[in-house]
Order: structure tokens, then sequence, then C-alpha cells
């Protein structure tokens, strides 16, 4: 297939092949975008040929007007309204209810459909002169980064696809910011130029959705198909680095060999030698960092490096875009020397569990005291022989019964020390273990945190309190026992002053489930 080049003036072209059921690629604001018309199902297969896109992935569909909106979904809520007086025509692009009008091969079995009002004047007066919307994904070849430039485009889709228009390089270069707001509160499924503080401004707390941040194994649910996929991803092996530029600088000057691709900020361009070295704006300027990711990333495939070295920003505002779309391209492989190390402590039912849950959400690592433990001891062959050394009469068959070791150290203070110095000494090695080979900030829950010295490794302890009646309704509820034995169990643990005195940060956990929340994430983000 022969590919036209179109541009500004040959709309008039683009709407003919549109209307026979072609697909064209777009300019918009943010990236380029392969479109076809949003109701003829046979179009927008070819989207999906010619990208290579996993089938299971919905489509944005893209208005110039709020008739176009008001015929594809089934119900607006009042808080989006806000939401698209203040940022529509622009890259936001919001998930409705859908209408009957969508049809499946753009929603791909959701019932919800993704609604863009673009900003960038081509791409509205097309859809006004199509007078049908336009889906339309980036105009990639599924798996590789988005095309902001119109060489980009040719280089994926020449040949594939019925034509292309010419305009300038995008003038955002990430794609839009994805909100669902089909339930309250709304969820940000993709970061974009549309920032989280910008949209809390005017509809209150938003949530994050947690493949924003983390990676997302296969056989779990996501809220967006498209985020489970592999994205962005340039062809050598990428490593992203968090933290501190000079420190990241100064690891990348160590480790980078003469093969591999360096993607720095401007400030560091002359501290490298050797490599092939490519910038991408300042170290404070988001703007430009995030209008040539996509770019410098194509440039590393043209020039073949073996393995490439990023410097990423903070992740605040369009920092969370530019951060999400690195971390994707690199699968994940993501070095944060700007590591640290969060204990956490508190009572039974306190909110542990709640706190690292969440942590792990948002891309955190966990390491949790208890579950070393138990491993250990269906696993660890060393502990258990120095335990069937000194408590043999726990054992039956060569295997250890819990329930007779916990008998023989109930009430037996001499027995719960040996005990106790046979598995610190496994937990504590395993634990240091897992914390030196974590690649980012580690969430280090240790309920006896003080009594075992764990705290000495930790750059800040969390006591998470909470009120004895919420602590004992959570034990019952979690464990299946009485009131009676949860309150005997929780007797036996510190008080809350015991907490206060020794903690770094104390934080109450006897209110809604998002308030505790948003004080974790202050902790996280060191706020
Ligand atoms: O800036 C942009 O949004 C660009 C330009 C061309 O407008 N388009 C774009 O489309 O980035 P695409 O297909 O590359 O990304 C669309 C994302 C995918 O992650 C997809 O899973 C998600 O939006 N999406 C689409 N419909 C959805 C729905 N109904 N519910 C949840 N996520 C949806
Ligand atoms: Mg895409």
């Amino acid at each position: 297939m022969i590919t036209l080049i179109l541009d500004e003036n040959k709309l008039d072209t683009a709407k003919s092949l549109l209307e026979i059921g072609e697909i064209v690629a777009i300019p918009t604001e943010t990236v380029y975008g392969l479109a076809a018309n949003a109701l003829n199902p046979h179009a927008i297969s070819k989207i999906f040929s010619a990208k290579g896109r996993p089938q299971d992935n919905p489509l944005i569909v893209h208005i110039s007007n709020y008739e176009m909106l008001n015929s594809l979904v089934a119900e607006i809520p009042e808080k989006a309204k806000i939401l698209m007086d203040n940022f529509w025509g622009g890259p936001l692009t919001l998930v409705f209810k859908k209408s009957d009008l969508v049809p499946d091969e753009i929603s791909k079995g959701l019932d919800t459909v993704a609604i863009r009002f673009p900003s960038h004047k081509l791409t509205l007066d097309l859809i006004e002169l199509c007078g049908f919307p336009l889906a339309a994904p980036s105009a990639n070849i599924s798996g590789r980064p988005s095309t902001t430039t119109f060489e980009h485009v040719l280089e994926d889709l020449n040949g594939k696809i019925a034509g292309a228009i010419k305009d300038k390089p995008c003038e955002i270069g990430l794609e839009s910011t994805v909100l669902d707001v089909t339930s309250e509160p709304f969820r940000l499924l993709r970061p974009g130029g549309v920032t989280a503080e910008q949209i809390e401004q005017f509809v209150g707390k938003i949530v994050t959705d947690k493949a924003v941040l983390g990676e997302i194994l296969d056989t779990q649910k996501v809220s967006s198909p498209g985020m489970k996929y592999k994205h962005y991803a340039p062809k050598a092996d990428l490593v992203v680095l968090c933290g501190n530029p000079d420190k990241t600088a100064k690891y990348i000057a160590q480790n980078a060999s003469i093969n591999d691709g360096i993607l720095c900020f401007d400030e560091y361009e002359h501290y490298f030698f050797g490599a092939s070295i490519l910038t991408f704006g300042s170290k404070n300027d988001i703007s430009s960092q995030a209008n040539l990711l996509f770019d410098k990333l194509r440039i590393f495939d043209l020039i073949s490096v073996e393995k490439i070295y990023a410097q990423c920003p903070s992740d605040i505002g369009l920092g969370l875009a530019v951060t999400n779309r690195m971390k994707k391209a690199s699968g994940f492989n993501v070095l944060d020397l700007g590591q640290k190390i969060i204990g956490i402590t508190g009572n039974s039912g306190s909110g542990k569990t709640t706190f690292t849950d969440f942590a792990k959400e948002n891309g955190y690592e966990i390491v949790d005291c208890d579950e070393v433990y138990h491993n250990l001891l269906e696993n660890n062959a060393d502990m258990l022989s120095e335990l069937f050394e000194s408590f043999p009469q726990a054992f039956e068959n060569n295997v250890i019964n819990l329930k007779k070791l916990g008998e023989l150290v109930f009430e037996n203070s001499e027995k719960l020390e040996q005990l106790n110095a046979i598995t610190h000494k496994f937990v504590k090695e395993t634990c240091l273990d897992r914390i030196k080979n974590a690649k980012t900030t580690v969430i280090f829950d240790v309920p006896l945190m003080f009594e075992s010295g764990f705290n000495e490794y930790c750059d800040i302890v969390v006591g998470i309190l909470s009120k004895e009646e919420n602590k004992t309704q959570r034990i019952i509820s979690r464990d299946n026992i009485s009131h009676e034995y949860a309150s005997a169990r929780l007797k036996n643990q510190k008080n809350d002053s015991f907490y206060m005195a020794n903690c770094d940060i104390i934080i109450e956990n006897d209110g809604e489930i998002n308030d505790f929340k948003q004080k974790i994430l202050e902790i996280l983000k060191g706020e």
C-alpha cells in the first residue's frame, strides 16, 4: 500500500479516506494518532492490524463538539463537567459509561468509553469536516515508543496505512491523561499532560491506579487494559535511575560502558565519556523531558546501543507522566538511589498490612518480618536443624509442629529466649539480604521493632496507632477469633505511649480508609 502524505491543505483527502473506511495518521497536541471512523467497525479493525495492537486494548474516541459526546456516552457526572469546562480541548481523556452507539471494536467488552476532546486545531478541523468522531490510538507499532514527529510515524507505519498528515512535532510529547469518571473518587489510569494536582484542584482527591507506578503481573485484573503491556520500549535494555541527579549521574558514570547509551539531563552531558550520550532537557524542565523522551528512545534504536541508562525526574506534577513512561519502557527495571528503609510497627490490628499493601501497589518493596519467619520455618534446613537440637520435643517424624513449639516456650522465659536467639539470627540475615537487594525504598514491617533492634536498620520508624476497639474488631474479623481472645492478645502488646516515645513518626488509623492512605502517601513521598 502506498501511504499518501497529506498536510493541512489536504484535509479533504484525509476526510475521503476516512469516509471509505481507511486509516490515516493525524497530529495531535500529545502524540501522533492513527485515526479511523469511530463508528465503522471494519475501519477500526484496520488500526489493530496496522499497529499489531493486542485485541483486548480499547481505543480512545476523539471528538470536536459536545453533540458527539452526548451521542457516545450514557451519562456525564456533574463533577466530570467541571473537568471538561477546564481542561477540554486538551490532553485529558475521560472514561464514561458508553452509549449503544459505541461499537464493541472500540470498547472491547468494557461498558465504558474513553473520550478525548483535543486542542490541536488541525485535529479539530478534521473531525468537524468528517462529521463523525475518530478513534485514534498513538500512531506507533504497539510496544514501541509513541510517535511525536512525522518522521516517527513514517518509520513505523509507512506502507501500512492509506494516509498520513504531516505537521510539526507534537507540543506535549506524551499521551493524554486518562481519568475514569464512572465512579468516585475519580481514578487516574494514565498520567499525562493534565496533572493529578491540576485535576484535584477542581474535584478533590483522586486515586491513582496501581498500574501507574508499579508493575502489573499477567494474572492481575486491570482497570485499563493498555496498562498491562510492555510499552514505549526501546530495543536495548533500559535501566531507569531515580533519586538525586548528582547521585544517578555518578552511578551511570561508574557503570556505563562504551557500547551503552545514556539519557541524561542537560547539566550532566559533559559528565560522561565514551558512551552514546543524549540529553532531554534540564533537570528542572519536566516539559522538555516529556517532549523529548520518546524521540530519544527511538534514536537509541537507530544507533543500536547495548544498554541504556536514563536519569529519571521526580514524580511530582508532569513528572509523574515522565516517570510512568520511563519505568514502563524499562519493564520496571528501576534502581532508586534515593532508596530508604521505612520501618513500620504497631499492635496487631493497627493497620500494618493496609500500609504495606498500599505501599506495594505504589511500587515500593515490602520486607515483612512475620512472613520471612514463617517462610524460614517451612524452608530453611539450617534453622530447622538448630531448632531440632534445642527443641526435639516440638518435632514429629522430623517435621516441626508449631503448636507444640508454642506450648514449650509459652510461659517459660528461658526457653523463649533460647528460641528467639535461634530464629532472630536467621530472620535478621534474610531480611537484611532482601533489603540489600531491593531496587527501591523498602517498607520493613516488624511487629517487635525495638525489642528486636531492627530499628537500627531503618532510616525512619513509623508507629501505627489505633483505638483499642478498632484493633479488636479488625483482629476478630481477620483471624476469626473471639472478642475475649482478641483483647487478651492486645493486652500482651505495647501501649501507645511506648510507640510515641520510640517512633520517629506516628500515624493514626481510626478514620476513613482514604485518609489513612493519604497519610501513608505523605510518608512514602517523604513529605
Ligand atoms: O494522547 C492520546 O491519548 C493519544 C492521542 C493519539 O490522542 N492516544 C492514545 O491512545 O494514547 P492509546 O490507544 O495509545 O492509549 C489509550 C489508552 C490505553 O491504555 C487504553 O487501554 C486506555 O486508554 N483506554 C481506552 N479505553 C478505555 C476504557 N474504556 N477504559 C479504560 N481505559 C481505556
Ligand atoms: Mg499507545
